[in-house]
Formats: structure tokens, sequence, C-alpha cells
């Protein structure tokens, strides 16, 4: 954790979830009280397909909704794309951008990633940047070196009003059962909390930065309770409403 900075639980429902899903979310937003809303946010990024409803099931509730993904542009010719007021519209206040699947499946650069993070901010969306290197890039010491071009490439000089959040997400530890050690997640989020200083001045100190890459409950706490990690991006664990609760529990314990 960083003093002073509140924990962030952010679910990617990536490609899940049909309305049939919006259950879990329901439950989700039962146990979300306004007290523990005092000591943590929580977010739920869904497809766009179930964005309007999602916000509608949260509504007027503390837990906030949002996209995986946007493009740069307002509007336009862009076909299958969503732009950052359709997310908003849809009652989304924040967007997931440069995952590690948009990267490898979509060919997304830093400079693509880049342009769309200042779309994002300038449209007032709390803006989840993601980064993190590759098991054959960790296993030759490359790590750091990974992170520290993948965020020069995408955080943006020109920022606007939304909340700009780094999440660092090992792209062998996603979806893999497999977690770096605490030692290695320490070492990875102080780089990580250096160079938004040295990008982006003094905001760089209390940006949030998430830690990614098969969270669960049971290991939820001692991330958590690592310097510098200040919430987590939850993928699989975020489907079941149990399973992220119990992420959010786990917090609730350390906050
Ligand atoms: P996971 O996914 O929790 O299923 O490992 C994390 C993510 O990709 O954001």
């Amino acid at each position: 954790m960083t003093p002073g900075v509140k924990p962030l639980v952010a679910g990617n429902w990536k490609m899940n979830g049909t309305s049939a899903g919006l259950d879990q979310l329901a439950a989700m937003a039962n146990y979300y009280t306004p007290e523990l809303h005092k000591r943590l946010d929580m977010l739920v990024c869904v497809p766009a397909t179930l964005l309007f409803r999602a916000s509608e099931t949260v509504k007027n509730g503390p837990i906030k909704t949002g996209g995986q993904d946007c493009h740069w542009e307002a509007s336009g010719a862009h076909t299958g794309d969503i732009s950052t007021a359709m997310i908003s519209d849809a009652g989304g206040s924040a967007v997931i951008v440069g995952h590690s699947e948009r990267r490898s499946d979509h060919g997304e650069t830093d400079q693509v990633v880049n342009r769309k993070v200042t779309a994002a901010l300038a449209s007032g969306l709390m803006t989840i940047v993601c980064i993190g290197e590759i098991e054959e890039e960790r296993k030759s010491g490359k790590t750091l070196d990974v992170l520290g071009s993948q965020l020069s490439g995408s955080i943006p000089e020109n920022r606007g009003g939304g909340e700009l959040v780094v999440a660092y997400e090992p792209v062998w530890a996603i979806g893999t059962g497999l977690t770096p050690t605490v030692e290695d997640v320490r070492e990875a989020h102080s780089f990580v909390r250096e160079k938004m200083v040295e990008l982006i001045g003094n905001e760089g100190e209390r940006t949030r930065l998430l830690y990614g890459g098969s969270v669960k409950p049971a290991n939820a706490g001692s991330l958590l309770g690592i310097d510098n990690v200040d919430g987590a991006l939850v993928g699989g664990a975020s489907l079941k409403a149990e399973d992220f609760l119990g992420i959010a529990a786990a917090y609730r314990a350390l906050v």
C-alpha cells in the first residue's frame, strides 16, 4: 500500500458474461456497503454489450463500471470500436487501456495505447493503463527495462481530467495461477513508482498502482501488503461475486 492512497479493486470480465451474469454484479453491490466504500474503491469492467445494463444494476451505489478498451477518436468510421463518450453514455466511468490481450490479440503498440490514454483521460474517465513483461523477458532479466519502456511509451505528456491508474500485470501470471514472489512484486512496483514520478512529477507519487495476474482471495492480502501496491486488477476471480468479494474482504482486513 501507499500511505494515504485508497486501494482500488478492479475487475476485468474480459470476453465473459451475458445478461445472466449480472446477478453476480448485483450480489457484489449488496455486500459493498458505504462503510466499505470509505476504505476501498470497487470497479467492474464488463464487455461493451453489458455496460449499460451493468451500470443500471449498480446505479446509485458505490460500485463503478467501466469498459475494457476505447478508440482514440471521438466518432467516425471505425467499425467495431467504441469511443470514450460511448462508455460514459452507457454509464461507465472507467476504461482499461493497453491490456496485454489487446497488445497481443490486436497488435496494440505503446503508441496506440498512448493515444487511447490521452483520449480517455481527456474525457474524464478513470484510465487503467496495463504494462507487464512476458515470461522470456522475466527469465532474461529484462523486466524493469520492459516496464520502463512501456511506461515511457504509453503515458501521454498531456493528461486531461480523468484519474490515471497503472496496472502491473506480468503476462505469464495472467490466468495461469502463477504469481511473482513478494520480492519481485515489490521491486517492480517500486520501479514503476519511480518511473511515474520521473514521467509525471508529483502526481506520480499518488498514482494508484495495481497488481494484476492470478489475484485470488487467498493471495490478495499478501499482495496488497506490499509497498506501492494500491490494489488489484482481477480477471477470472472477478466473475463470481464470492471470489471478488473475498478479495475485497482480504483488503478490508488491512485498511
Ligand atoms: P487473471 O487476469 O486475474 O485471470 O489472471 C488478470 C487480468 O488479465 O487483468
